[in-house]
């Protein structure tokens, strides 16, 4: 049973009850999404080779100090840090460390900034140097995925719409997607409902409603979908070792469409992208 409530009053999660957002809700979703943004551009410089992410985490963790934002990943279950950094086979939840990026490395890094209590979740795949073709192939189709699953995004649609677009377009070119990980509600919460699949059936799950805001966020993989979790109980990694990607954006249903929170002010949500059009 679905049943949709105004997120107003809202202050935990509920399974099955998904909060419907207003003008407020927008607003301060906006407000979150962009500086969550503003500080993943900025981070666009530091990633080169030679650099540690723990430096990349100091720099979001010093823009988020410096506009009034908390990083929400700190103190979230005991985890201490501002990003997650995931290079290469790590599918997500790395965690920034004193190792320096290699040239060829491809590292997502995932920033949830909290402004005024309302959460910008977002990440994007930086490329360190020069990397391989697989490696920019499997990037272009992840972008590529998170667009086809943002099209479907809009009422008369369901979640299971969305899941479909990301799985039909990552399998057309024979990567996998991960089942492990969804998109998920956030707001005023880091993670609420629903839970967003980036795998399913076209009409099933949970049909949009204008007012809902949440994450999509899929894990391509260039070999198969399976993941394991490291001993540090936070980095998931392909089982099979291949190399794996992700972007995510924020954002809300709309009458006609969906509005996205977390769009980059200087053009650089695909590092990738920008670098070969500059
Ligand atoms: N930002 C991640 C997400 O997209 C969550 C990271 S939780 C952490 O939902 F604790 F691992 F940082
Ligand atoms: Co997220
Ligand atoms: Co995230």
């Amino acid at each position: 049973m679905i049943t949709f409530v105004d997120a107003s009053p809202r202050l935990r999660r509920t399974p099955g009850v998904i909060p419907l957002h207003g003008e407020e809700g927008f607003e301060g979703m906006r407000r979150a999404g962009q500086l969550t943004a503003a500080a993943l551009d900025v981070l666009t410089e530091y990633v080169e080779p030679g650099v540690p992410t723990a430096t990349i985490d100091k720099v979001a963790y010093e823009f988020a100090r410096d506009h009034g934002a908390v990083p929400a990943t700190i103190f979230y279950k005991g985890y201490r840090h501002a990003t997650c950094t995931s290079i290469n086979h790590v599918v997500c939840h790395g965690i920034p460390d004193q190792r320096p990026l290699r040239e060829g490395d491809i590292v997502n890094i995932d920033l949830t900034l909290v402004v005024d209590g309302w959460h910008g979740d977002s990440s994007r795949m930086y490329p360190v140097g020069e990397i391989s073709r697989k490696a920019e192939r499997l990037i272009e189709v992840t972008y590529a995925s998170l667009e086809a699953g943002i099209a479907a995004a809009k009422p008369g649609n369901t979640t299971g719409d969305i899941g479909a677009a990301i799985q039909v377009l990552a399998e057309t070119e024979r990567m996998s997607v991960v089942r492990d990980f969804v998109g998920h509600g956030v707001g005023r919460l880091f993670h609420d409902e629903p839970n967003i699949m980036h795998f399913g059936t076209p009409g099933t799950g949970v049909p949009l409603r204008a007012g809902m805001i949440f994450t999509i966020e899929p894990m391509i993989n260039l070999g198969r979908p399976h993941v394991k979790i490291l001993s540090d109980g936070w980095t998931a990694v392909t089982r099979d070792r291949t190399l794996s990607s992700q972007c995510e954006h924020t954002i809300g249903i709309t009458e006609t469409g969906c509005e996205i929170f977390t769009l980059s002010p200087g053009n650089l949500f695909n590092p990738l992208a920008a670098r070969k059009a500059a």
